[in-house]
């Protein structure tokens, strides 16, 4: 099981965080759990690891299915309809392609031309799946993604054919993505009402591309499961982990530390990190409130951003997630010239000497002015992402409630995508678009 060591930030809290955040935290997983907060129409992923067994096996049906007719499949999808599976894809897959009998690629997370014309061409003549993944239905961008990749499948497997290389993860019963699914015969999953994105990993949206991965989603759903018999159930003490952490962010926020670096020393949890900021981001950034969420990979960031992190302006915290083991094995090798003035490290585990980077430069930093805490994962695997991804979920909800935000709405994204299409020139904005080109100066 993971878990969570806050001593590195005893220095900056003179003798311990306060105990009415602890309080005002462990209150906050009953209003979480009695669903009496804001937002609490969007509890639906608290349960998920409990229900979602029931669709498993339909899940991995229609990935067998999707593999035994194409090599690649494309899923389209942006913000919670995307990071979640990327994210634990991109943790649990070779950086290099070995061993990967099917490959899986996204699209429709950007407006880049050069991005899907060079998808496209990468596609050529081959055959491929879509698993076009829209809560709503109507994002922009995954739904011009869907049009160009659609177009692209008729050209390599004919109109007729192209509707059984798509599959639609959307809303049950509205929105555009529901209405074409519908129209065209696709297979569909179900994004339920109460799941919003970017607390949806435990959902088709994460888990069909996993299973197209060839990940193993049962334990996923299992280490999900562990932390929420764990966490969710009636530990309502201190030693709940996402109480501390909660407690603990939130304190620190009060004390002026207003950024929170998410670090790891593994690149593959990059996008691990990327979808941790989109979960705290969009959750507590908001009423001009927020802890803002960034991340590094150290050592590589530890030769860009760990200048700024040892010695810039004192307002940063961070949260090291640490492996504990390694999936490979891989030694330091012995040479007869020693000009690099390595050789006192030959022998040892790569493993062993990121470990001590680590450790040196958690004491670094803590001495620098930055409190630090620490998640440790035992390795990285499905289970143990299942346990993390739930734990950060839980301690979003808990840490939103301290905030006094509701963890679960997104008001402020609108607000690009009306300039956008005023710009663009979508019929109803014509009053916006001509407001908006004179302050452009057009
Ligand atoms: O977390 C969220 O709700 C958002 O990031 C959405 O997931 C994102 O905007 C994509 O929305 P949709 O799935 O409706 O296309």
């Amino acid at each position: 099981m993971i878990t969570l060591d806050i001593k590195g930030i005893s220095t900056f809290v003179a003798d311990d965080i306060p105990e009415k955040f602890y309080n005002e935290s462990i209150k906050q997983i009953s209003v979480l759990r009695n669903a009496t907060g804001r937002g609490n129409d969007f509890l639906g992923w608290m349960n998920l690891p409990d229900t979602i067994g029931n669709q498993t096996e339909a899940i991995k049906r229609c990935a067998e299915r999707l593999k035994s007719q194409a090599d690649i499949t494309v899923v389209i999808g942006i913000g919670g309809s995307y990071l979640g599976a990327k994210a634990v894809i991109e943790a649990l897959s070779d950086p290099f392609g070995k061993n990967e009998d099917h490959k899986v690629v996204f699209a429709g997370h950007t407006l880049s031309e050069d991005y899907h014309s060079s998808l496209l061409s990468f596609l050529g003549a081959r055959k491929f799946n879509i698993v076009v993944i829209s809560k709503s239905g109507t994002t922009t961008e995954p739904a011009i993604a869907f049009r160009i990749l659609r177009d692209h499948l008729a050209s390599v497997a004919g109109t007729d054919e192209k509707q059984k290389y798509i599959v639609a993860v959307t809303d049950a019963h509205k929105g555009a993505l529901h209405n074409l699914a519908v129209k065209e015969g696709y297979e569909t999953f179900v994004i339920p009402d109460n799941v919003g994105g970017r607390y949806s990993v435990l959902t088709p949206v994460g888990l069909l591309p996993m299973a197209l991965a060839g990940l193993d989603i049962d334990a996923f759903v299992g280490g999900m499961k562990e932390a929420a018999l764990l966490l969710r159930e009636g530990n309502d003490t201190t030693f709940n982990m996402a109480v501390v952490y909660a407690a603990a962010r939130n304190y620190l926020y009060t004390r002026g530390y207003n950024t929170e670096i998410l670090v790891s020393f593994e690149p593959s949890l990059t996008y691990l990190a990327e979808w941790w900021k989109q979960l705290f981001g969009e959750s507590e950034g908001k009423e001009g409130k927020g802890i803002y969420p960034s991340s590094v990979v150290f050592t590589t960031d530890l030769h860009s951003m760990g200048q700024y992190i040892q010695q810039g302006e004192r307002k940063l915290f961070e949260t090291v997630i640490s492996v504990e083991n390694a999936r490979h094995s891989l030694v330091v090798p012995s040479s007869d010239d020693d000009s690099d003035g390595i050789g006192f490290i030959a022998g040892k585990h790569l493993n062993e000497v990121n470990h001590k980077a680590e450790a040196g430069t958690r004491l670094a930093h803590i001495d620098g002015g930055v409190p630090v805490m620490t998640i440790t994962l035992p390795e990285v695997s499905e289970t143990v992402l299942g346990q993390l991804m739930y734990f950060f979920e839980l301690s979003c909800g808990i840490s939103g409630y301290l905030l006094g935000v509701n963890p679960f709405d997104q008001p402020g994204v609108e607000s690009y995508k009306k300039n956008m299409f005023a710009l663009l020139g979508k019929p109803g904005y014509e009053a916006e678009k001509e407001r908006l080109e004179k302050e452009l100066g057009l």
